[in-house]
This record gives structure tokens, sequence and C-alpha cells, in this order.
């Protein structure tokens, strides 16, 4: 049992009306860690690069059984090839599709049911950038903007939530920005669907947790990972100067976000519901000068 689940049965017995128990905070202290993930089978979407690779190996550590999707094939084989490296026990399927093609979402979902019956967690973490002058935006790159940060995690959301609510519960994370809640110049597109990614995180909230699913988004600060070094390469992003201007004085690092996801997957959040979880370093805090 979770320390954080505790019944009337197992409260301190020397104070019979005491709120808590003290076993169940002890073990908390103790370090109970994340061992309630084992066996169960998270799929990551996004996991061949960044913070989808991090967030498999962080699950990966913990016993839990992979399902991975990525529209990077080659990408996908060379994570997969590096998570079973790094512990060659944990089960892993990985699956080549688009988050943003409904059908190949369908499929994915339907082959994880095939190989282990359910679905427990399910990150929803595929997402692109769209830096671009707004004036200057296609149609098209908006609606690919729309498609894979905004439908997909929908496709991929109700897919494991279907499957969820038949077999008694589930998580799913959502990877929002803290673009999704203050905005930046020209990344109109990334920061309108961010930020229906982290309302959507809680109108699924509120309609699935009396069925069992509890749906949350993590919205990270700069993360020094593929995505970011692309928009570096392209003089698109300063290091340096994003580094000055967060108040913890640097950008995040994958281990980070996937540490929180860990946390939010795990039952120790059991209570947390339609929760934005920001990790900014203090970024969207910050409205000085
Ligand atoms: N890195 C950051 O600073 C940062 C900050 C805030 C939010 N995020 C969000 O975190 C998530 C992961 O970002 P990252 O920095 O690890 O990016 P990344 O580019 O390193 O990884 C993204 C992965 O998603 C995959 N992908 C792209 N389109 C896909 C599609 N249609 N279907 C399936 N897979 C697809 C890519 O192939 C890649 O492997 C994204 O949603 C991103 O918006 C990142």
């Amino acid at each position: 049992m979770n320390a954080s689940h505790t019944n009337a049965s197992s409260r301190d017995a020397s104070f019979p009306d005491a709120p808590y128990s003290i076993e169940a905070l002890q073990a908390l202290a103790r370090g109970q860690g994340f061992a309630g993930l084992r066996d169960k089978v998270v799929l990551i979407t996004g996991a061949a690069s960044g913070i989808g690779l991090a967030m498999a190996h962080a699950f990966s550590a913990c016993g839990a059984r992979l399902a991975l999707l990525d529209v990077d094939g080659a990408a996908l084989e060379a994570a997969a090839g590096r998570l079973r490296a790094a512990a060659p026990q944990v089960p892993i399927l990985a699956q080549v599709a688009a988050v943003d093609e409904q059908p190949a979402v369908e499929r994915a979902f339907e082959a994880v049911e095939q190989a282990w019956g359910r679905v427990d967690v399910l990150l929803n973490n595929a997402g692109i950038s769209m830096n671009c002058p707004t004036l200057e935006l296609s149609g098209e790159a908006w609606r690919k903007a729309v498609d894979v940060n905004l439908n997909g995690v929908f496709y991929c959301a109700q897919a494991a939530a279907r499957r969820m609510v038949a077999r008694g519960g589930g998580v799913i994370l959502n990877m929002a920005s803290m673009y999704g809640v203050v905005a930046a110049p020209e990344r109109a597109a990334y920061c309108a669907t961010k930020a229906a990614v982290a309302m959507l995180s809680k109108s699924l909230a509120i309609e699935w947790g009396p069925l069992g699913v509890r749906v949350n988004a993590i919205a990270p600060g700069y993360v020094r990972t593929a995505l970011v070094d692309d928009l570096v390469a392209r003089g698109r992003m300063d290091l340096d100067a994003l580094a000055r201007r967060t108040p913890s004085g640097r950008l995040g690092t994958p281990e980070e976000i996937a540490a929180l996801g860990l946390f939010l997957a795990s039952d120790h959040a059991a209570f947390i519901n339609g929760h934005v979880a920001l990790a900014d370093g203090g970024w969207s805090a910050y409205s000085y000068i």
C-alpha cells in the first residue's frame, strides 16, 4: 500500500482521533521511492529524444513496462537500444507512429493492449516548436502545430482513458509548457496550443476523475534538449540570455522534468488532479525589469 493511501485501522493508535497515520508518514519519510510504478504499463509519446527519453529511463529504472511511440523511426530504434542497454530486464514495445494521425494512435494503443492488457500511465509528451513572426506564419504551419501539440494529445488521451476506465483507472500526464501560461513573441501557435493543453488537462481531469483517471499537465521552462539546440542553431535562441532571465540562473534538465513526471504518475500524487505543474526555475513568476 502506498503511504498516501491509509485507512482508519492504520491510524495512530495512541491518538484515535488523529487525522493521519504516523506509520504512513514514517514510511513516506523513509523513502518508498517509486516502487509502486513497478510493472505499470507506461506509454510515452515523443519518446525517442529529450524529455520523453529521460522519462523513459526514469520509468524503466522503476521497473515499469515501456510502450514507446515516436514519428522518427531511426531515433526511436536508437533510443530503445539505449534503454535496453541501461536496463536489459525491462520490457519495451517501440512503435513508429505520428500522434497527429488518429488511426495510427488507435493501432498503437491496440498493440499495447494486446501485449500487456492495459495502459496504466500515458505521458503525452510529443510536441514541436513553431517559431516564426506571426505575420508570416502559414496556415499549414499553424495547423501542424495544432495537429501535433493539441490534437495528438487529445487522440492519445482519449485512446488511453477508454482503456483505463474499462480497467479501473490510470494516470495521464500532458506536456504543456510555461509558454502555455505566459507568452513569448513569434510563438503564437506554440503558446496557443500549449495553453490549450493546460485547459484540456483540467477539462479531462474533472470529467474523468470520477471514473478513476487522474489528468495533470507539466509545464516546463527552458530545458536543454534537441528542440532547444535546434532553435539555438537557427539563431532563434541565446542560451546565456535565457539563463540570465531565469531566476534559478540556468536552464532546466530533462532529469528534473522526469522527476516531476515520476512523482505525478505515482500514488504519492493521488490527490493531485487537474493541476498544471510549472517547472521553470521561476521564469513565469518573474515580472520586474
Ligand atoms: N525543451 C524545452 O525547453 C521544453 C520546454 C517546455 C515544453 N517542452 C515540451 O516538452 C515536450 C518534449 O520536448 P523536447 O524538448 O524533449 O523535444 P525533442 O524535440 O527533443 O523531442 C520531441 C520528440 O517528439 C517526437 N515527435 C515530434 N512530432 C511527433 C509526432 N507527430 N508524433 C510522434 N512523435 C513526434 C520527435 O521525433 C522527438 O523524438 C514537447 O511537448 C515540448 O513542447 C519542451
